[in-house]
């Protein structure tokens, strides 16, 4: 019987170099988005999924993330005490809904790297990876992930891959996917036949870049191992990924939904954008931010 997917890899360990100076001394995945760090958003559309076990591969500037999750009970007394109930729930509800763990990264040697040192806390599950500086839109931004784990179980697949339609002048900064038909249905898994990383301009099989949520069953511990170091030094999960098909291992890509689509905070244009629509999707403060802007406008 296949057992429910409950744990998650969260790599957080990257230099955010397209970030600095904002990433100087915190990780990029602590940047605020609204009123939320990056993470959080992260964490809580995980927990969403039913992932209750979630693995934070950190780097050198590690505290931020492990204090933002850390109970703290001064700060929580001291907020039952102001009788500020709303931030009390908030709080106690995203350290309540899973157990944290952390590893650091002892150099940033790439993201099949950071992935393969959650061998062990993975211990032979199939598990999720969701890219920490990365966010899900959408009022319900754990459906994708919900999806694509109920398809991995029912498809024993090797991996299932988030993917987004990105400009074709822009496919050489992805990782991008071959799908084995032409046409990939939105939500739905389609048999991946390749995946390449940054593919050169002009060479690139589709305009499909993977985004940010994987599934994996085990074997991608097996294959990382195996993945030479690209130019950079680095070892990359694409690669990893691309050795569990030759192996004739079934991967799937899966596309996301427009209304979930997926926002970065890799660089300042991605992240400016990023904000902006959180701060106008927030429930609280939106209304007021949709005001700011239109009387902005006039002034553009
Ligand atoms: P990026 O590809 O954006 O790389 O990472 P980066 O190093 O963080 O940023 P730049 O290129 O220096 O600006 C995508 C995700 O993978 C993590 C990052 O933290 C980010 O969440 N990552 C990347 C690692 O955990 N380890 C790595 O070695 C590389």
């Amino acid at each position: 019987m296949s057992q429910r997917i409950n744990r998650a890899i969260v790599p957080a360990a990257g230099l955010g170099t397209r970030m600095l100076p904002a990433t100087k001394s915190q990780p990029k995945e602590m940047l605020p988005v609204a009123r939320k760090p990056v993470v959080q958003y992260v964490v809580e559309e995980l927990q969403g999924a039913g992932l209750d076990q979630i693995l934070v591969i950190t780097g050198r500037r590690k505290r931020a993330i492990e204090d933002h999750f850390d109970p703290d009970p001064f700060l929580l007394s001291s907020l039952e005490q102001a009788g500020n109930e709303l931030l009390l729930a908030e709080l106690s509800s995203l350290q309540s809904r899973a157990r944290f763990f952390y590893t650091s990264q002892s150099s940033p040697r790439g993201l099949g790297d950071a992935i393969s040192l959650g061998t062990e806390f993975a211990d032979g599950q199939d598990c999720v990876v969701a890219l920490g500086d990365s966010l899900i839109a959408g009022s319900q931004p754990s459906d994708p992930l919900s999806a694509m784990m109920r398809a991995h179980v029912d498809l024993k697949a090797a991996a299932i891959v988030a993917v987004e339609e990105v400009p074709a002048e822009d496919t050489f900064r992805y990782g991008i996917v071959s799908p084995a038909s032409g046409d990939l249905p939105t939500g739905e898994p389609i048999r991946m036949k390749d995946i390449i990383e940054k593919p050169p301009r002009g060479t690139a099989p589709s305009n499909l870049a993977v985004a940010a949520r994987y599934v994996f069953s085990p074997a991608i511990f097996e294959a990382l191992p195996r993945v030479f170091p690209d130019r950079k030094n680095e070892i990359q999960l694409t690669d990893g990924i691309r050795l569990l098909i030759q192996q004739g291992l079934p991967v799937y890509a899966w596309l996301l939904p427009p209304e979930n689509r997926r926002y970065d905070v890799g660089n300042f244009e991605s992240y400016f954008r990023t904000f902006i629509d959180f701060a106008l999707a927030d429930e609280r403060y939106g209304y007021m931010v949709r005001q700011y802007i239109k009387a902005k406008a006039y002034e553009l």
